[in-house]
């Protein structure tokens, strides 16, 4: 289960998706339902009904917070467990139970724990951006026909900045570069993953990025006295595909009047390097040994390595 993408927290969906419908959504090929009870309480199962197999979130939550299978009526607490199987009055309820994952709800995200029925070791490491208050977030979606591991390291990859990006966010690096500029990857480990700055013939005012392991990238964008970030949420969904999540945060223009600007703004970098990702197909990134690198290299080597060293083998 989760092959590949196991005992990890992931941030899942963006809140407000979650109404009063369970909603399915994949991560790394398992299907998972989120519902709320009464109280506003977060459930995930495996979205698969422990009796029959067929899908829970086909069903609906009913008065007691209960999510009720649509095929036999057997009911599910946010924690899985079966709170009643009709026309079965002696069923053993404890051992009827939906297989549950940890979940949390931080900032506006849904995240989950990609291990089935287990307590979460640690709790989730989120970027600033996405928790702190006071900020104005947009949120946008897309999916890509790619291994989610060759999204990720394009978040993470600032040379092909002046290249994918040279109208965007890469056109001061285009505007800089001479045929004789050399940039420096700087990359640091950090308790939850690393800090890696892109140093074009020495001049180091440019943003900065910050990796979450395992999937989250925080762009970190230097106006001084002013919070601009740009997160990039990389999850692997089917085999072969990738949902993006780009969140923008600020401190200023607030106005949700501007949110369409900045979500435009952040779709149309996203959609420059869609193609090019994508034609990399649906096989994973490589061990850093199997493709030739140069020192521009340095971040994107750092994320092939913890995947290839630590995910690559996981499953629950
Ligand atoms: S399949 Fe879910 S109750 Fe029978
Ligand atoms: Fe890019």
């Amino acid at each position: 289960m989760f092959d590949g993408f196991a005992h990890v927290w992931s941030p899942l969906v963006i809140n407000r998706k979650l109404g009063r419908r369970p909603l399915r959504l994949i991560l790394a090929g398992e299907p998972i339902v989120l519902f709320r009870d009464h109280n506003g309480v977060i459930g995930a199962l495996i979205d698969r009904c422990p009796h029959r197999g067929v899908a829970l979130s086909l069903g609906q939550v009913g008065p007691d917070g209960c999510l009720e299978c649509p095929f036999h009526g057997w009911r599910f607490n946010t924690a899985g467990a079966n709170q009643g199987a009709p026309l079965n009055p002696d069923a053993k309820l404890d051992q009827l139970s939906a297989i549950p994952l940890p979940v949390r709800e931080i900032g506006d995200m849904i995240w989950v724990y990609s291990a089935p029925g287990v307590e979460a070791p640690a709790e989730p490491v989120a970027p600033e951006g996405l928790t702190r208050a006071g900020l104005s977030r947009t949120y946008l979606d897309r999916e890509w026909d790619c291994h989610w591991t060759r999204a990720m390291e394009n978040m993470l990859d600032s040379p092909h900045l002046p290249f994918v990006h040279r109208r965007s966010i890469g056109r001061s690096y285009r505007r800089r570069m001479t045929p004789t500029s050399r940039m420096e990857i700087t990359w640091e480990e950090t308790p939850f993953g690393g800090r890696s700055q892109a140093l074009l013939d020495g001049d180091n005012s440019a943003a900065f990025l910050e990796f979450f392991r395992p999937n989250i990238m925080a762009l970190v964008i230097p106006i001084p006295g002013k919070h601009l970030r740009i997160h990039a949420l990389v999850a692997p969904t089917e085999r072969g595909r990738t949902r993006l999540t780009v969140v923008g945060s600020r401190d200023f223009a607030k106005s949700a009047l501007l949110d369409p600007l900045f979500s435009w703004m952040n779709g149309r970098i996203a959609d420059e390097d869609r193609a090019v990702v994508e034609s990399s197909g649906a096989q994973e990134a490589p061990p850093p040994g199997a493709e030739p690198s140069v020192r521009t290299d340095r971040a994107t080597l750092q994320f092939r390595k913890y995947y290839h060293d630590v995910l690559r083998q996981s499953a629950a």
